[in-house]
């Protein structure tokens, strides 16, 4: 089957027929209300999720389609020992689709080989989350009509933050896309993705750790919390956690058609006074973040062509 595990697993061809199609389901969603009756999606976090969690299951019960799953590891078998392998093959056999969240880099593609129907990656460690990296383009082909040819400032936890690897790597395939990364020096992206992604499109980037020094360059920024249940110790973390604090003072030389992203949850990194700027749009995100997953599940199940 089809799964979504990495970025990577989608050429530019099928983001953007996922993107049409999930702006053709914002449009118009009574036309796809029937579109999964009598398919069943599993969501198994092993992790906390507000957002992707919940938005992958109102994209299947707005199609028509049930949900089934745990949000909490606790109440299911793996509690008792059971491996994730036998987990998945048992869920495999239940449902028509997995939505798979879980602690450990690697989980989600070692799932993919386990399973009999598509899974796909809700975040596997600090690794990636592809299905944000959707929400996030969507966003921004949206907010500002195109994907190609921005200066994309990302901010905070580079090193931990999976939003920004799978973002950062997907952005590089796009067109002339320039890339700051603004975090303190324990905090950098890491090597892979520079000698990665961005090295093999040859990407123009910089890193700094001043946040103001760079404001007026950016068409999007995006900002990350610090990843505290990454971190070795609680002493590194509280160091850390409010090294940017985004607030209108900063935001003063900012552009006017700047959009501010963040994945959130947020924690302290933003300013809730920054909220009724007309750039922020980080609620709008998580609601983008509803309809493009309409569009992948139907895309995985086969029930739309894209
Ligand atoms: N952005 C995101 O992944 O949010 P949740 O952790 O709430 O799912």
């Amino acid at each position: 089957g089809r799964h979504l595990v990495d970025p990577r697993d989608l050429q530019l061809t099928e983001l953007d027929a996922l993107f049409s199609l999930a702006e053709q389901i914002q449009k118009n969603q009574s036309h796809y209300r029937d579109l999964c009756r009598g398919q069943i999606l599993a969501t198994l976090f092993f992790e906390p999720s507000t957002r992707t969690r919940l938005s992958f299951e109102a994209a299947m019960l707005r199609l028509g389609g049930s949900c089934l799953g745990f949000a909490e590891p606790s109440s299911s078998s793996v509690a008792k020992g059971e491996s994730l392998a036998d987990t998945i093959r048992t869920v495999a056999a239940y449902a028509d689709l997995i939505v798979m969240r879980n602690p450990k880099e690697g989980a989600a593609l070692l799932a993919s080989r386990y399973s009999s129907v598509p899974v796909v990656n809700a975040g596997d460690g600090g690794h990636h989350h592809p299905t944000q990296t959707l929400t996030d383009l969507l966003t921004i082909r949206q907010l500002r009509g195109t994907t190609e040819g921005l200066t994309i400032g990302f901010c905070g936890d580079l090193r931990f933050g999976r939003t920004v690897h799978s973002l950062a790597e997907t952005l590089a395939r796009y067109k002339n896309n320039k890339m700051v990364f603004i975090s303190p020096p324990e905090l950098r992206i890491p090597d892979y993705i520079k000698t990665g992604a961005l090295a093999k499109n040859q990407i123009e980037y910089r890193e700094t750790d001043r946040l103001e020094a760079v404001m007026g360059d950016l068409d999007v920024l995006y900002m990350t919390r610090v990843q505290r249940e990454r971190f070795f110790n609680e002493e590194d973390y509280v160091r850390l956690k409010d090294f940017y604090i985004l607030d209108n003072e900063k935001l003063k030389t900012a552009k006017k058609d700047l959009i501010i992203l963040h994945p959130l949850p947020r924690v302290n990194e933003i300013a809730i006074e920054v909220d009724a700027d007309p750039r922020a749009v980080y609620f709008a995100q998580a609601k983008y973040g509803m309809y493009v997953r309409m569009a992948l599940i139907a895309s995985l199940l086969g029930v739309a062509s894209c």
